[in-house]
């Protein structure tokens, strides 16, 4: 595992503060009391935090269920509905009229766009639109799918379908009609709630329209209901499309909330994997509840006072557990922000920051380099001085990008969590505690109390400190993925299938790390064949089959490549059937013209977070004897130019000898 031994050795290290230790939840003391209650029994542990942060209906008397793992569940016979937790609870105490929702627009030629939906105002909303569905027929264990943009309706259409029972799925709104039709056929959603479109850099997004053309291929499903956003002409199919505010008009403020079983799956998010078809991941109520309100309390040390700040969309498992869930869960003020972070300028979020007051900031390391990049003077433009807490999510962090957060976001006051997790575990497992936790640039420290998560060998040996290895989950965790949705085979295969420890199976994260000598974990990044494309995980597979389902391609290979901005870019190595308009040995200038029709045809297919930044014609790719593409030695041709590694078990040495010349040609 030789990238294991490149990371950058970072040794400077961040203790917490005395002015934030001393008001935080939980000290170095707490921190320590906190992993040895939960050591001592873990399962207990979870009861406890389960009972203490969520509102039951039915108690639950049974807590994890191993035996027939990797198929688990946690509270089996509790019941409850999420969406008391998040608000009706706080309907009888101070948080009453209290803002649950900030909620800021894109656009400003008109001047700053904002609405506040105070947590009666958001009950009475989920509660109508919960209403408006029922209307339509849906019910407990039905599946809704959601593609809006990120405006309060997105938050509201979430808490209504767990407000019934039905599993939502978010689409995120980057998505093409294509990859709607393939997540809306495998999760046999019955009802699609989106809106006619959404602001994007001052463009507007033709959402309708996608769905629209996704729905062409979906008969399964009989009711669409669309939000006015932007005001753009939508085409509305009599008899199955409502507008949003027709079906909520009139409707009462009062729905009464679904108790479910704690194992009900309250939404299904399509994730990239190692093969072209994303998958569909399962998470549960109850179990998912308690461990994102467990995380939010802690990691956040989140508050009453606080106005909480994430960037993410809903559309993204961050989204899901650290703005629709968490943090209502705590009855906090969440902020949200519908557009780019560079519309209409640069400081947009800064000026966010500062007109809300925000005290927590949640964001990505991508976006902190693209900040970075623009320059300090627009942070500098603004007050910052609300801010007390910082965090990121999504993929290692660079120590300079980490020490620009610090310095000129933070102002050296506010530590720095940041968080481990991914779509799979469903809410934070490794993360300093920002009262309690020295922090080092670029790690995000160790797992937090009750969580195992470790560093093995291959051979599911036990790294040592200064050891790098396989990044392995080896208990069951409350929020947990439950299965992957129609495919329980695929779920067993993809994450119990290749480690083991002592023989018995756990849950491989496909991501590779260190252990150093203090026992702080160094995220390397994925060790399969997944990229992290500015925060966002795609499969090489599916863009890969994307490329090939164009008539022009014969065969395609699609690798990462370091990107100073992105984390990793995708470089795609195409070959083109014979025939085709575009020849392989065509002129570079006509290959760019092919490159061009061959990204937009991936953009259509997937979206535009899964364009490749690169496409190389090749008349051959290079493979095994057994036909297997070597994607290292493409790895390899991307980054340097030539093919460094052993090439003993290449089937045509003449393939790479082109390949690289092709490379510095073009340099
Ligand atoms: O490789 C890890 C990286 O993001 C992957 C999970 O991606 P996704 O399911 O899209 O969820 C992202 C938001 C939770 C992980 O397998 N990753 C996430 N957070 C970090 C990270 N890598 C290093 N450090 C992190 N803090």
């Amino acid at each position: 595992m030789k990238t294991l031994d490149t990371v950058l050795q970072e040794h400077r290290t961040f203790p917490p503060s005395q002015t934030f230790t001393e008001k935080a939840r939980i000290d170095a003391a707490g921190l320590s009391a906190l992993h040895a209650q939960a050591e001592r029994d873990p399962v207990a542990f979870w009861a406890e935090q389960a009972r203490e942060l969520l509102l039951w209906r039915t108690p639950f008397t049974q807590t994890l269920d191993e035996s027939r793992a990797p198929f688990v569940t946690w509270f089996a016979d509790g019941e409850l509905n999420l969406t008391e937790s998040c608000l009706d609870r706080h309907l009888a105490t101070h948080r009453r009229n209290k803002a649950a929702l900030i909620w800021e627009g894109e656009p400003t030629e008109r001047g700053v766009e904002s609405r506040v939906l105070t947590y009666f105002e958001l009950h009475r909303e989920v509660c109508r639109a919960a209403n408006a569905l029922r209307t339509l027929g849906v019910k407990t264990g039905d599946r809704v799918v959601i593609y809006m943009p990120m405006i309060p309706e997105l938050v509201i259409a979430v808490l209504a379908c767990a407000r019934l029972g039905a599993t939502h799925s978010v689409i995120f709104g980057g998505f093409s009609a294509e990859a709607i039709r393939d997540r809306v056929q495998d999760a046999g959603a019955t009802c699609v709630l989106t809106a006619d479109g959404g602001y994007r850099r001052g463009k507007v997004i033709p959402l309708k329209q996608n769905v629209d053309e996704a729905l062409h291929s979906c008969p399964g499903v009989k009711h669409v209901v669309v939000v006015s956003r932007v005001g753009c002409d939508v085409s509305m199919h009599a008899g199955r499309d409502h507008f949003w505010a027709d079906l909520l008009r009139g409707q009462s403020a009062h729905c009464p909330a679904v108790a479910v079983p704690a194992e009900h799956p309250l939404f299904i998010l399509y994730t990239s994997g190692t093969t072209g078809k994303p998958k569909g991941v399962v998470h549960s109520t109850g179990g998912y509840g308690t461990q994102v309100a467990y995380t939010t309390r802690h990691v956040f040390d989140l508050r009453d006072e606080d106005t909480y700040f994430c960037t993410a969309d809903v559309g993204w498992i961050t989204g899901h557990s650290y703005i629709a869930y968490g943090p209502l869960l705590h009855g906090a003020t969440v902020l949200i922000y519908e557009g780019a972070p560079d519309t209409p300028h640069r400081g947009r979020l800064w000026e966010i920051c500062e007109r809300w007051g925000a005290t927590i900031l949640y964001t990505a390391p991508t976006a902190i380099r693209s900040f970075m990049r623009w320059g300090d003077e627009w942070p500098k433009r603004h007050d910052l001085s609300s801010l007390r807490l910082l965090g990121t999510v999504g993929e290692p962090i660079n120590p300079a990008a980490w020490l620009w957060y610090h310095e000129t976001i933070g102002q050296g006051r506010c530590p720095i969590v940041d968080t481990w997790w991914q779509t799979e575990t469903g809410a934070i497992m490794v993360s300093p505690l920002p009262g309690a936790t020295a922090t080092k640039p670029g790690s995000c420290t160790q797992p937090l109390p009750g969580l195992s998560v470790e560093v093995i060998h291959k051979d599911g040996t036990r790294c040592q400190p200064g050891q790098g290895g396989f990044l392995v989950i080896s208990r069951p965790w409350p929020s947990q993925l439950r299965t992957v949705w129609g495919d329980p085979e695929r779920y067993r295969k993809t994450y119990f299938g290749d480690m083991f420890i002592d023989g018995k199976p756990v849950y491989f994260t496909g991501d590779g790390a260190r252990l150093d000598e203090d026992g702080y974990l160094w995220v390397v990044g994925r060790v399969d064949d997944v990229l992290n494309v500015a925060g966002h995980r795609i499969g090489t597979a599916e863009v890969e089959s994307a490329l090939v389902s164009h008539p022009a391609v014969a065969e395609a290979a699609v690798v990462g490549r370091p990107d100073e901005l992105k984390g990793q870019a995708l470089v795609a190595f195409v070959t083109l059937r014979a025939g085709s308009a575009q020849r392989s040995d065509a002129p570079l200038s006509a290959s760019e013209a092919a490159a061009e029709i061959l990204r937009k045809h991936v953009v259509k297919e997937i979206g535009a977070i899964a364009r490749p930044d690169e496409i190389r014609f090749t008349e051959a790719l290079p493979k095994t004897r057994s036909g297997k593409i070597m994607r290292r030695l493409l790895r390899e041709i991307a980054c340097s130019g030539r093919a460094r590694g052993d090439v003993t078990t290449l089937e045509d040495i003449a393939v790479l000898e082109r390949l690289s010349a092709q490379h510095s040609d073009e340099e």
